[in-house]
């Protein structure tokens, strides 16, 4: 297995033994973060993290940052663009280049799908995506993953219902392209005109996974170990009415727990606007928190696995 300086662009360039590799460097990190044993705090002594958002972010920026802060490394970077030179109408490879010189890894998020591939294409330093466009957001599936994985031991074999975007949602296409690995069945629940695109479709079914498609969540709900809840994300419509046309359709409260198994788990990859309740925050379904925290033991292992600190 080779992490060393590599590109972590989408989640599916790697195997299940790389994916399950990277969790058990995740689990060491988690270790000896809970222990404070400081094991990895100089790991990543004397490198530079390029940090470069187009795009607003609160958990992927500030967990990216802190784990190269926790492994001992440096951060330099933008979280708003208009903010750099791009504004005197410098060109994003232009950016890119110049970056490349500063830094020994980048994270990037950025509005346009293949944006992250694009800055690989240019940089000779490694970039892992942190989320282009509407195609992927594959480090926040490793820690979705991860956390699947402590919640229920394997992720072997899982019945998972997709609630919400399925169309724009990032998340969701490198998730589900991520368990395909795991033997799962796959419900994937929305408005039709937020239904989970061909073109992801077509790749889980051709690898073998049972997918069902499902406008209403009662009608599947009892079936599932897992229910990934997504937003409706206003950001990504054209037409507002065609925000307006689906705004707030699935609401859950703590009434759906009645419909569901006592062993389902719910989980969102936040922000979260007004599809679960806070009355569901402290339910032992609820695990979407712990799921935001474990991005910090993971995005510390990406970083010190592609930086070569770990192997
Ligand atoms: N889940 C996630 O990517 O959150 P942010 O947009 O806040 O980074």
């Amino acid at each position: 297995m080779a992490f060393k300086n590599r590109d972590l662009l989408s989640i599916r360039d790697f195997s299940k033994a790389e994916i399950l590799h990277i969790m058990d460097v995740a689990s060491e990190m988690d270790r000896s973060l809970k222990a404070k044993d400081r094991k990895y705090s100089r790991a990543l002594e004397g490198s530079v993290l390029a940090s470069l958002f187009f795009e607003p972010s609160t958990r992927t920026r500030l967990s990216f940052e802190a784990a190269m802060n926790y492994l001992g490394g440096r951060v330099i970077g933008f979280s708003e663009p208009s903010h750099t030179s791009i504004v005197k109408g410098e060109s994003f490879e232009d950016t890119i280049r110049v970056v490349d010189g500063y830094c020994d890894i980048f994270v990037m998020r950025h509005p346009q799908n293949f944006s992250a591939m694009r800055a690989a294409e240019l940089a000779v330093k490694p970039v892992v995506n942190g989320g282009d466009g509407t195609n992927e957001h594959p480090t926040q599936t490793l820690f979705d993953l991860y956390t699947i994985m402590k919640n229920f031991r394997s992720m072997e074999n899982l019945k998972v219902g997709f609630l919400g975007d399925l169309k724009y949602g990032r998340t969701v296409h490198s998730l589900s392209f991520a368990l395909a690995l795991f033997h799962p069945v796959f419900y994937f629940i929305s408005p039709k005109s937020l239904a989970l695109p061909a073109q992801y479709m077509d790749g889980l079914v051709k690898a073998g996974v049972e997918c069902h498609e499902e406008e209403d969540l009662m009608k599947v709900g009892d079936r599932l170990d897992i229910l990934y809840v997504t937003r409706i994300q206003k950001e990504r419509f054209i037409n507002p009415k065609d925000y307006q046309a689906v705004k707030g359709v699935y609401q859950i409260d703590r009434s759906f727990l009645s419909h569901a198994k006592d062993s389902l788990r719910i989980m969102h990859p936040l922000p979260r606007v007004d599809e679960i309740n806070p009355q569901l925050d402290r339910a032992p379904q609820s695990i979407y928190f712990q799921q935001a925290h474990n991005a910090l033991p993971v995005r510390m292992a990406v970083l010190a696995l592609i930086l070569g600190a770990v192997e």
